[in-house]
């Protein structure tokens, strides 16, 4: 594929592992998709590979000591993370990855990174059992966790002499990541998008309640995915675990459906778009006690009495006005496509999203998702086995398009 990394700058980190020999490639690359390229190395790396190839393929002096009297800045740290707009950790050693994760700077490119606060790419490059090890997978999650873009490596074979996962991956791979990443649409900017997410809790006693096993993952990568193409994203979120990371993100938390439709309906009309993934409850105990039932000594069963729970999509879809969007999922056990197609139009909606339970690797709680895509005009897409951040791609693909062409008539 044809990138174009024109007028950015980017630092590249390397650390010392034998795919060091690879950094002078992945330098090349990128320096010849357009981007400017300063690398900052540990003392190891040199090891590795030489610093005069380093300055020779990106054109710039290497970054290497922390107190070197003939840096042109004395706090060369402080300036280089202001002069680079990316930065790729290629190779990236257990050993940074850990300092990364612990906020150790004890060397040039450590106190780098701890000061750097935009786009990071980590490529970890080690033996598979160090990979596997517990402090290094605990590490590399943490990183994710915090917004660092870690470009996983592939299997094949290692320098140790076995196979295996743990080799970097490959230069032009990465410069494809980055690129992507960087060069992302702004469609967005500008533009508030209202997303859904999780399930709701409903209330039965001071202890219990009827909840499902909706994780949020779909939706927080929905978030996550119009976040980075420049949409201010209001998430509103049932009980999760999950965190929202881009800071274009605004979480509101709640519990209930009751909370969540008072939250949707008041943020809806400054949206331009709503994406509800929410598994909202369809129902709620009628009364919910303050403290906690307590069972009787001769009872043997309980009833609940459930009452309906306001519908937030088919408000959306009757509040609704010219130019707004409104996207609905569905999850169906029997006659899928039908069902789904009679609650786009019963909810007014734009295009709904139908969850495969059929599939393994799809639903609640995976990674991973299957769905098809089915509009008002008929049309129905089909999709494979993908990540969920796939699927918010395609997702956020379908609806910035539709987006295009209300504004365009
Ligand atoms: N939804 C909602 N509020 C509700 C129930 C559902 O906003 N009280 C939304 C979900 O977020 C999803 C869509 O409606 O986008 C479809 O939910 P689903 O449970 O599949 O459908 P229902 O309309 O509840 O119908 P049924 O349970 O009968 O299939």
């Amino acid at each position: 594929m044809d990138y174009s990394l024109s007028g950015k700058r980017i630092i590249v980190g390397v650390t010392g592992g034998i795919a060091a020999y690879k950094a002078p490639l992945l330098v090349r690359l990128l320096v010849k998709a357009g981007a400017e390229v300063t690398c900052a190395v540990t003392d190891h790396a040199l090891q590795f590979v030489t610093e005069l190839t380093l300055e020779t393929v990106s054109g710039h002096r290497v970054y290497k000591e922390l107190f070197d009297r003939s840096n042109p800045h004395s706090t060369e740290h402080i300036s280089l993370k202001d002069w680079g707009d990316a930065m790729i950790v290629a190779p990236a050693t257990a050993n940074i990855i850990g300092k990364m994760a612990s906020g150790i700077a004890d060397d040039a490119l450590s106190t780098l990174l701890l000061a750097f606060r935009k786009p990071l790419f980590v490529a970890p490059a080690m033996n598979t059992e160090m990979l596997e090890n517990y402090a290094v997978r605990r590490n590399i999650d943490y990183l994710r966790a915090n917004g660092v873009e870690i470009i996983e490596s592939a299997s094949g074979e290692l320098a140790c002499g076995t196979t295996g996962n743990g080799r970097m991956e490959e230069p032009e791979r990465i410069v494809e990541i980055v690129c992507q990443h960087l060069t992302a649409s702004q469609e967005g900017a500008g533009k508030q998008v209202l997303i859904t997410a999780g399930p709701t809790y409903e209330k039965i006693d001071a202890v219990r309640f009827i909840g499902n096993y909706s994780s949020g993952k779909m939706g927080f990568a929905l978030a996550e995915e119009l976040a980075s193409r420049g949409w201010r994203v209001h998430l509103v979120a049932g009980p999760t675990h999950l965190k929202a990371l881009h800071p274009g993100i605004e979480r509101i938390d709640v519990e209930s459906a009751r909370e969540m439709y008072d939250a949707a309906t008041k943020l809806f009309p400054s949206c331009q778009a709503a994406i509800l993934s929410a598994a909202v409850a369809d129902f709620r105990p009628d009364h919910q006690a303050d403290h906690k039932i307590k069972k009787q000594s001769d009872q043997d069963d309980m009833t609940l009495h459930l009452v309906q729970n306001p519908d937030i999509l088919a408000m959306l879809g009757q509040m609704k006005r010219d130019g707004q969007l409104l996207v609905g999922f569905a999850l169906e056990t029997d006659n899928e496509l039908d069902n789904a197609h009679k609650k786009l139009t019963k909810k007014n909606l734009d295009f709904i999203v139908l969850n495969s339970l059929q599939d393994k690797g799809a639903g609640f709680g995976h990674d991973t998702n299957k769905v098809t895509i089915i509009d008002r005009n008929g049309g129905v897409d089909a999709g494979t086995l993908k990540s969920k951040k796939a699927v918010a791609s395609d997702i956020a693909d379908k609806m910035e398009a539709l987006v295009r062409s209300t504004e365009n008539n």
